[in-house]
């Protein structure tokens, strides 16, 4: 049975002892304080590289799917506040592969950690930790689920990038938006801004019905095609994603066309002002030759990612860096 431990409430200006685990926790206010302590942050890093502001604290990193950014990035985030972390990579180094469940896991990770990060390839995964765990855990990517710490980074790196009021924006998600968890996170925080939104999606990977109506619901414009040039001169940020080759079936994924790539030719047509964001890795969508083009902002993206994970682990643990 899960312990009644979870606290999986609404942020509501309050982080400490929080789950982080979906962005449905989150409001404006919310996601605006967290940039703000973030950009704090960022100030301090610039300034003298690390702090003790959490050096009484142990970090559980448990990433039992593939990862590079968001592994290096908590690890780093954590780092740079002088925490400590204890982290596992990859299911064939941890129990899991004898069978462990994340129940147990989570029970285990909590008499070394005050706080667990986990990635896991079942959506629901990091909500089955916070029922378990009694530390906070935070959602570091649950299988086709969410990503919220991805979305809060890349809505950091929009922001900081356009002087548009977000109400003025239309964003473009484009790729695979039915199994791509970080479309899923961005869309559900661009709507709380409301944000315009177009879908770019080849057959069979559309955005989930449940979430178009969902955001449908709440009033959100919401634009499909599968026509990137339909959408092209409206768009203020083009937000690519990989197709998740390792989600789909192999019947689903034969039927699916080569994959689309932008390039020089395609940011040629693209507005003066429009950005380019990724949430990397890229397997080919965005050509290299992009990356010198000051539109292309994917790797701001991942600097912003440890500066808004230092800010989730700070408020958490009901600290800031500017107190
Ligand atoms: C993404 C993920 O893991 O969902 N990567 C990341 O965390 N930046 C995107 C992806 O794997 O395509």
């Amino acid at each position: 049975m899960p312990r009644p431990s979870a606290n999986i409430a609404r942020i509501e200006g309050n982080f400490k002892e929080k789950d982080i685990i979906s962005i449905d926790q989150f409001d404006p206010a919310d996601i605006d304080m967290l940039i703000e302590e973030a950009n704090a942050m960022k100030a301090m890093v610039s300034k003298q590289g690390r702090s003790d502001l959490l050096a009484d604290k142990i970090v559980a990193d448990l990433f039992y799917e593939p990862s590079t950014r968001t592994f290096i990035s908590f690890e780093g985030a954590a780092k740079r506040l002088s925490a400590d972390t204890v982290a596992t990579q990859g299911v064939d180094t941890s129990s899991m592969v004898k069978g462990e469940t994340i129940a147990d896991t989570v029970r285990v990770a909590e008499c070394s950690a005050d706080i667990i990060v986990i990635r896991h390839q079942l959506a629901g995964a990091a909500t089955i930790a916070a029922e378990y765990a009694s530390v906070p855990v935070i959602n570091g990517g649950d299988g086709v689920g969410e990503h919220p710490t991805q979305a809060l980074l890349d809505f950091m790196t929009l922001k900081e990038n356009t002087q548009k009021k977000p109400e003025d924006l239309t964003v473009t998600l484009m790729g695979d938006l039915a199994y791509g968890r970080t479309g899923h996170s961005f869309a559900l925080l661009l709507a709380k801004y409301g944000i315009k939104l177009n879908y770019v999606a080849p057959e069979h990977l559309e955005m989930p019905r449940d979430l178009v109506e969902k955001l449908n619901k709440l009033g959100i414009e919401q634009y499909e095609t599968d026509s990137l040039d339909e959408v092209l001169q409206q768009t203020d940020a083009l937000y690519v994603t990989r197709i998740q080759k390792e989600r789909i079936a192999p019947e689903v994924l034969a039927k699916i066309g080569d994959n689309f790539v932008i390039d020089e030719k395609v940011m040629a047509r693209a507005p003066k002002d429009m950005l380019l964001m990724h949430p990397l890795p890229r397997v080919g969508e965005i050509d290299e030759k992009l990356d010198s083009d000051p539109r292309a902002k994917y790797f701001e993206q991942v600097q912003n990612g440890v500066y808004i994970r230092m800010a989730l682990l700070a408020l958490i643990s009901g600290r800031s860096i500017r107190s």
